[in-house]
């Protein structure tokens, strides 16, 4: 096997680390490190890469070339011990044989288009409806199942890999030529900051976001985690999870999360979709600013994730089509309900309804939309 390559970030020491193992105690202090590997090949040849991210404080976080997916990501509990808080699988071949986008980089857009189609400028277009009657996160070879570019990036406190991905015009049905980048950084401060941007030739629709599933406990359900989400509506769906246009006010019924709650403490009175949350928020902040959006807290581990997001949406999805048929990393079997999703994006089917914030990028703007998971422990 190829010897890792390791970059020293202005380090006077590093620690290569080899891999992370659940219970290995946070190390502190050290300099942070990326650290490349490779996870893989396709079955055209192509090598897939791991990038090892660790911060100064020990705590890992591993993203890969194909469809820059998070693969793991260890952060202490209350005892200071490290846990992957992440599901996915152990090798390549397992993300290649189809998954529920387990950590994946999600475009051109993220979420449902209504029936595939939509108008933009006057002119027609068809995507391919790979959910029901509807086209779901980007299509049939989205961007978390194309190869990045990776190249690591320098930054003062913590350790960056940026990837880039040129969508050629019509891919996906999708009009003009897209250059996506996602920049991973793992701060000093405990935090997992996602900054994407985007340019078009054309004018197309860009709606980006990480499809991490997350179990801050490391294992068993979500329903005890307790949730609380800085959204004061939410936008209603029909049965095919397509929003009505509404957007509804969540005070007084089993959608508010404004104020800390066990996620499963009211789930089965979900009628409307009685497996389980998969509901858009729209967040108080309307986005365009670095704003709080959500902290998930796991009693038994002490861990707690904040999100902040430059986004104005949230889609809370909470594992609902898990069904304990994939066998993930460690030989865990992932059931309903094992993790939970909080997809910071822009509001499903966006580009069919103009009352939503517009999902339209054109020749000459910049896409540019920050998410930030910050990892803390409660006594
Ligand atoms: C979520 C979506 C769910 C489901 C899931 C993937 O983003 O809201 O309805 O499609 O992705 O299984």
């Amino acid at each position: 096997m190829k010897h890792p390559l390791v970059i020293l970030l202005g380090a006077t020491l590093c620690l290569a680390l080899t891999g992370a193992s659940p219970a290995r105690a946070a190390r502190s202090p050290m300099k942070a490190t990326v650290q490349k590997t490779p996870f893989g090949k396709l079955p055209d040849g192509t090598v897939i890469e791991l990038y090892t991210l660790t911060n100064a404080k020990g705590l890992v976080a591993k993203v890969m070339t194909y469809g820059a997916i998070l693969t793991e990501l260890d952060v202490p509990d209350r005892q200071h011990q490290l846990g992957d808080v992440v599901l996915g699988f152990d090798n390549l071949d397992q993300y290649l044989a189809g998954d529920p986008y387990f950590g994946a980089t999600i475009g051109r857009v993220a979420n449902r288009i209504a029936r595939g189609k939509f108008t933009l400028d006057g002119q027609s277009y068809t995507l391919a409806t790979n959910n029901g009657p509807n086209a779901l996160h980007g299509g049939l070879k989205g961007f978390d199942k194309v190869v990045w570019q990776a190249e690591p990036v320098e930054v003062p406190h913590g350790a960056a890999v940026r990837f880039s991905y040129t969508s050629p015009d019509g891919e996906e049905g999708y009009p003009g030529t897209l250059h996506a980048t996602v920049t991973y950084t793992l701060t000093d401060r405990n935090e997992l900051r996602l900054e994407y941007t985007a340019t078009t030739d054309k004018p197309t629709p860009v709606n980006l976001t990480n499809h991490s599933y997350w179990n801050l406990a490391g294992e068993g359900d979500i329903l005890g985690s307790i949730l609380t989400l800085n959204a004061d509506r939410y936008t209603p769906v029909d049965d095919t999870l397509i929003p009505t246009g509404e957007l509804a006010p969540v005070k007084g019924t089993i959608m508010d999360f404004t104020k800390p709650m066990a996620i499963g403490s009211r789930l089965g009175q979900l009628t409307n979709n009685p497996q389980g949350y998969d509901h858009n928020y729209v967040l108080n902040s309307g986005g365009g600013k670095l704003a709080f959006a959500a902290r998930v807290y796991e009693p038994n581990s002490g861990r707690v994730m904040e999100v902040y997001t430059t986004e104005p949406g949230l889609q809370f999805y909470s594992g609902n089509f898990l069904d304990g048929t994939l066998k993930g990393k460690r030989g865990m079997v992932y059931r309903q309900h094992d993790a939970l999703c909080l997809e910071a994006d822009h509001f499903p089917d966006a580009v069919n309804h103009p009352e939503f914030p517009s999902t339209i990028l054109r020749p000459g703007q910049t896409y540019h939309e920050l998410t930030l998971y910050r990892f803390k422990v409660q006594k």
